[in-house]
């Protein structure tokens, strides 16, 4: 008896704690905003629990594969922009295009990047993502036009051309290929040469690995101790840092040259600071290694999913490579780029697999929204891509991949932003696209191919649960394109064996 009051008191304890906790949270948030503006001007929404707001809740439907849920849930009882606190900050979540747009295009008096703790350590303080005003915009400049050349395009479209040839070459017709492995080596090994003329080879490797520790911390506890995530991720950039550094003196020792071949050299010749070069050599190499290579596998796991897209993609790719063939020349890069139904199914696989869910800034004064909404001073605000990108008002059937929706659609809108938009808008896009043309293109021209079951997780980054495997079959000479063939697979009949009913299901499915 006496242990159930003990209990009971222990109770009432704990819930006053957390209620004075809450009131404390909620009051010092609106006080360190010094917001004058009234609470009524906020857009509607909850800031949850103490300290932790609702980013359990917000994790918990990450990890599902619907993760736009949380912020469905709230745009329906709140409207399109609602208050939330997440990742130990109160957050204006912006799921509307319009709203969103005007947050892009806000200059760095009115919203700076913010991203977790554990990030921004890694990043380093002259990271592209984090620097603000006029060194951004200068170096976001200057990368952006290198990329855009057509010199570099057309030293992209050789690299990739020879890796990709280098790596189907190898795949056997006995063993499961995992696409996700496959296009993340090849992207990364693409991204590094055009950053610092590295060729593949025993520093390559090297740089590989530590990039591989270093992106595993991006994400962790904001804990530096020996032994944690992040220290083991530093220790990883530490070394980074000092192949990057030996790289620099080498170019510098070697005479600068009036056409940069690298985007280093770009840097190098704008007498950039050797600590800014390395640390934007690094982060850079995230979309080769990550954002470029999700992009590839997803759009072969949607087009296993839809035979129809992959017999007109196929149809297209076979079509120019006959072309080549037949005149003896080249692919280059506007070939690749050229060809109408191969860019809609990029376009919508960027939609539908939203690598990027969204970008987080911070407000630098109290900034007025569309509606009356106020961003006080000191909040985050979320754009979240995902929900604009689902919405079934701007999308018909918007969880189905469909590339035929877009030839009649205006991708230049606020409706469609995988890239970001505004000061920051992804100076790589272009680039993307042709490095998933590419692969597409030797990819469904050279091969016939089952996917195993898989799916796609989103969080903390999107990417395939199983890392997309699949059961290759070279095509024939005499495979004319558009004739539809059942894979043969005997030879492998270990595999066959082994499969349950459900795979054996999935592999006699039909693909292209
Ligand atoms: C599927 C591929 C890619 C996607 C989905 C993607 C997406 C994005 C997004 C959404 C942003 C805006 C971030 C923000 O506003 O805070 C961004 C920025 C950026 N991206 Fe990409 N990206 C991709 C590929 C690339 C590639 C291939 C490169 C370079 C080789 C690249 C370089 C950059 C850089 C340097 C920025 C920072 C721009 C700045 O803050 O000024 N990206 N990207």
């Amino acid at each position: 008896m006496e242990d159930s009051w003990i209990m009971v008191v222990m109770a009432i304890l704990f819930l006053s704690f957390i209620l004075i906790l809450y009131m404390y949270t909620w009051r010092s948030t609106s006080n360190s905003t010094k917001c004058r503006k009234s609470e009524a001007s906020l857009p509607l929404g909850t800031l949850g629990w103490p300290l932790v707001g609702e980013t359990m809740e917000f994790i918990s439907c990450a990890y599902t594969d619907q993760p736009e849920t949380f912020m469905e849930k709230r745009r329906r009882m709140y409207g399109k922009v609602f208050k939330s606190h997440i990742f130990g900050s109160p957050t204006i979540v912006s799921t509307d295009e319009e709203v969103s747009r005007n947050i892009l295009q806000g200059d760095s008096n009115t919203f700076v990047p913010s991203y977790p703790k554990s990030l921004t350590i890694l990043m380093g303080e002259s990271s592209i993502l984090l620097i603000n005003g006029y060194l951004q915009r200068r170096i976001h400049g200057l990368i952006g036009s290198f990329l855009k050349s057509p010199n570099l395009k057309a030293q992209i479209t050789r690299d990739m051309q020879k890796f990709v040839q280098q790596s189907m070459g190898s795949w056997d017709e006995d063993r499961l290929i995992y696409i996700q492995d496959e296009t993340k080596k090849i992207g990364f090994q693409v991204l590094v040469k055009a950053l610092i003329s590295l060729d593949p080879g025993d520093e390559m490797e090297f740089l590989r690995k530590q990039f591989q520790e270093f992106i595993a911390g991006l994400m962790s506890l904001p804990i530096n101790i020996p032994g944690t995530r992040l220290y083991r991720s530093l220790q990883a950039k530490k070394k980074m840092v000092k192949l990057m550094g030996k790289i620099i003196e080498a170019k510098k020792n070697g005479g600068s040259s009036k056409v940069p071949k690298d985007v280093a050299e770009v840097l190098l010749n704008e007498n950039m600071k050797d600590d800014i070069i390395s640390d934007n050599m690094i982060d850079l190499m995230i979309p080769g290694e990550d954002s470029v290579p999700v992009l590839i596998t997803l759009a072969i796991k949607y087009l296993s999913d839809c035979p129809a897209a992959l017999q007109q993609l196929l149809e297209e790719n076979m079509k120019l490579k006959a072309l080549k063939d037949q005149t003896g020349e080249e692919m280059i890069w506007s070939d690749y780029l050229s060809l109408p139904f191969t860019q809609t199914v990029i376009t919508e696989t960027l939609r539908l697999g939203n690598i990027i869910n969204g970008v987080m800034r911070k407000a630098m004064k109290d900034v007025q929204l569309k509606g009356g909404y106020v961003i006080p001073k000191g909040w985050c605000v979320f754009t979240y891509f995902r929900s604009v990108h689902l919405d079934e008002n701007l999308y018909d059937s918007p969880h189905q991949f469909n590339p035929w929706r877009w030839p009649d659609r205006d991708t230049s809108g606020c409706s469609f932003t995988p890239f970001g938009g505004g000061q920051r808008l992804c100076p790589g896009l272009d680039l993307a696209r042709l490095e998933v043309s590419i692969f597409l293109h030797h990819f469904v021209t050279q091969f016939k191919w089952v996917a195993e079951d898989d799916s796609i997780v989103n969080f903390p980054t999107v990417r395939m649960k199983n890392k997309m495997p699949i059961w290759v079959k070279r095509r024939s000479s005499h495979d004319a394109f558009g004739l539809k063939s059942k894979l043969n697979f005997e030879g492998s009949s270990k595999n066959d064996t082994e499969r349950d009913d459900q795979s054996a299901r999935q592999y006699e499915k039909e693909i292209v």
